[in-house]
């Protein structure tokens, strides 16, 4: 039997990279899937190659307005929501950390943070009502230890992971699972500046345990394990999915 038989998914940031790949094994397996993204025809080409499982929907999730447009037009359609994956999240600010300045570090916690928030907030009632749901953040590995100037990124993927453990540790009564992933390097638009060059894709590579560049997929199949019954016994935990990056001395 599939894993996700009559289940119910929002993804965000599911026109590419990662959130794409979590789509795809989510509509696999069963799921009826609304990914959003900011561009219309970004997603409705997503939609179109994924399938009838994938409902489309524009929403910038820095506004609190197309969440809760998302959200109601999701239940409108769907009639709930099981799962949530909070996955759609940006790098503005690649720079030392005296040359932030407080613009930026709003931007950053609005979409990479405050918009996990105001989805669980909207979401999470109606899981503990029905009794389940699972909820998926994908923070990184630069919010356990710090991305040399990334300051901005790793604060809010850190945040992003304690927020994780508080609402697992209040909602796990009420039948509602809350974990994160970290990944890694992985292969997508947002990270190209670390793969597209060959030495310093070599360089990275090098600090591994596991040689290769990381795939959408391999992420993807860990949302799997945690959106799906297949990880009723686990919560509040942050899944690093990074090749042994982590484990490396010296990084
Ligand atoms: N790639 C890596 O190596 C890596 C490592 C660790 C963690 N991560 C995390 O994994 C997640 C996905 O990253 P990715 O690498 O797959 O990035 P990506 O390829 O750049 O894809 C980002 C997705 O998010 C959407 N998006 C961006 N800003 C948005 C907004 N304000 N509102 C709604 N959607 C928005 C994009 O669509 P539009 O542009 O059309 O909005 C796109 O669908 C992020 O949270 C990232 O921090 C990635």
């Amino acid at each position: 039997m599939p894993l996700l038989e009559n289940r119910v998914a929002i993804v965000t940031g599911a026109s590419r990279g990662i959130g794409l790949a979590i789509a795809r094994v989510f509509a696999r397996e069963g799921a009826r899937v609304v990914i959003c993204g900011r561009k219309q025809e970004s997603l409705d080409r997503a939609a179109a190659e994924i399938g009838d499982a994938v409902l489309p929907l524009a929403c910038h999730v820095g506004r609190a307005e197309d969440i809760r447009r998302l959200v109601e037009t999701t239940v409108q359609r769907f009639g709930k929501i099981d799962i949530l994956v909070n996955n759609a999240g940006t790098n503005i600010a690649q720079e030392p950390v005296l040359g932030i300045d407080e613009a930026k570090f709003d931007k950053m916690v609005e979409i990479n943070l405050k918009s996990a928030f105001r989805l669980m907030q909207a979401v999470a009632p109606g899981m503990c009502k029905r009794g389940w749901g699972s909820i998926v953040n994908i923070a990184s590995i630069s919010g356990l230890r710090p991305q040399y100037h990334g300051m901005l990124y790793s604060m809010t993927k850190a945040a992003l992971i304690m927020m994780t453990k508080s609402y697992a540790l209040e909602l796990g009564p009420r039948g509602v699972r809350v974990n994160a992933i970290a990944p890694g390097l992985i292969q997508t638009t947002l990270s190209e500046y670390y793969w597209k060059d060959e030495a310093r894709l070599a360089e990275m590579l090098g600090r591994q345990a596991i040689g290769h560049l990381g795939k959408p997929e391999e992420v993807a199949e860990v949302a799997l394990l945690l959106g799906s019954d297949r990880g009723s016994y686990i919560t509040g935990q942050t899944l690093v999915v990074d090749g042994g990056r982590t484990v490396a001395s010296g990084i």
